[in-house]
């Protein structure tokens, strides 16, 4: 059952080919709306709108296949897309999968069924990472919650005593003095309820944001609970702004640092650097360093990977495999190393493009854009 009518592509130079792909397709998915792509600026345009799937051939007269599949990969990331390739062509094949492509289909009459069976998987997969990057979104939301409601409960209580001590004495001389302790509290409340709605609603596009922003919103939701467990935080800010989805980024900086936290209870430092760098492209790197119990040389390579976990059933083992999405996502690159040559501690390195040009306004903590200060 699908909500909205799929939108197919397939792009082939032979009118034939594509009408047997098409066909082939039709018998799988009889609503999908397919469009068949014979040439460049066909392509270029129908790349303007979104779709579902791509079904490409390899050799092309303009281009060739894994070009398409490049291009279509960096636009739209997660869209599957099959190659079409005439027989024999093994080391195309290969080549393909390893550039991202769902499948490939080796196009000849006794094959060709395995198109529909192909283009049914590949949905079918896409429909499950949806589901399973949702689950993980709430989760964390989830988990924020408790954080919240801890955090909130600390300036109620102040607010708590105020009201008391006001309505015992009306009349007490120090009572500006306490108006101006419950307006504290109040702002702080304030501002924690405001910067956790940013994780509930996302942008509609990317806006230019301030990386150090970000991280402070998501430090301040965590302030308590680096305090429980004796954890210093040192930030070394220079200006980062990137263009991004700001729910998204703050969903990455959650799961670092709630990461980190696990991994020092018995305390430690959490340095936190955001550079802008210039070394051939402008990007803005971000070092998430801890002193925990860091991560063994032989996971390093799994901790990105979808349910891999180390903490047992506290654990699901999406958090850093969400974070690497979010990151490509947006262009970007992520690497987990040890903090030092014991292993030690543990240091997550993020490269993001930079925002292209000076901004009118950069998105604040809580959402709203303000004019950016000189
Ligand atoms: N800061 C860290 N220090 C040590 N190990 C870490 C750190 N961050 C992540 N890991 C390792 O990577 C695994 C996967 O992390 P993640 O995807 O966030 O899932 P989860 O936190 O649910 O286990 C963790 O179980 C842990 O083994
Ligand atoms: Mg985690």
């Amino acid at each position: 059952m699908q909500k909205t009518e799929l939108r197919f592509l397939i792009i082939d130079d032979s009118e034939a080919d594509r009408l047997l792909a098409t066909r082939e397709l039709k018998a799988e998915f009889p609503t999908a709306r397919v469009q068949e792509i014979g040439e460049e600026a066909g392509l270029t345009e129908a790349f303007n709108a979104s779709f579902d799937l791509l079904v490409t051939d390899y050799q092309l007269r303009w281009t060739t296949g894994l070009e398409v599949l490049r291009r279509a990969k960096q636009q739209f990331p997660e869209i599957p897309v099959i190659m079409f390739t005439a027989s024999g062509d093994q080391e195309v094949a290969v080549e393909a999968m390893k550039a991202g492509a769902s499948d490939y289909v080796v196009k000849s009459a006794s094959n060709l069924q395995r198109l529909r069976y192909s283009a049914r998987a590949a949905l079918e997969r896409v429909r499950h990472l949806r589901v399973l990057k949702e689950t993980e979104r709430l989760a964390v939301v989830g988990r924020l919650m408790a954080t919240v409601a801890h955090e909130i409960n600390n300036p109620l209580e102040t607010l708590i005593n105020v009201l008391y001590l006001i309505e015992q004495n009306p009349n007490r001389n120090d009572i500006r003095e306490l108006a101006g302790t419950a307006r504290e509290q109040l702002t702080r409340i304030e501002q924690i309820t405001s910067r956790t709605l940013g994780f509930y609603r996302e942008s509609e596009r990317p806006v230019t944001l301030s990386v150090p922003s970000i991280i402070d919103d998501v430090l301040l939701l965590y302030e308590s609970r680096l305090q429980v467990h004796g954890i210093k935080v040192h930030r070394q800010y220079t200006d980062g702004r990137i263009l991004a989805f700001p729910g998204e980024m703050r969903q990455v900086f959650s799961n670092l640092i709630s990461n980190a936290i696990h991994a020092m209870p018995r305390g430690g430092s959490l340095d936190i650097k955001v550079e802008s760098k210039s070394d051939g492209r402008d990007h803005v790197c971000v070092y998430v360093c801890d002193e925990g119990y860091g991560i063994r040389p032989e996971h390093m390579s799994k901790v990105f990977e979808p349910f891999f976990t180390t903490k047992g059933e506290e654990g699901t083992g999406l958090g850093l495999w969400v974070t690497h999405g979010i990151i490509a996502k947006h262009g970007g690159t992520i690497k987990a190393r040890g903090r030092n040559e014991k292993g030690l501690g543990a240091c997550f390195e993020i490269s993001l493009p930079r925002a292209a040009q000076k901004p009118m306004g950069v998105e604040t903590a809580n959402g709203e854009a303000r004019q950016e200060e000189a």
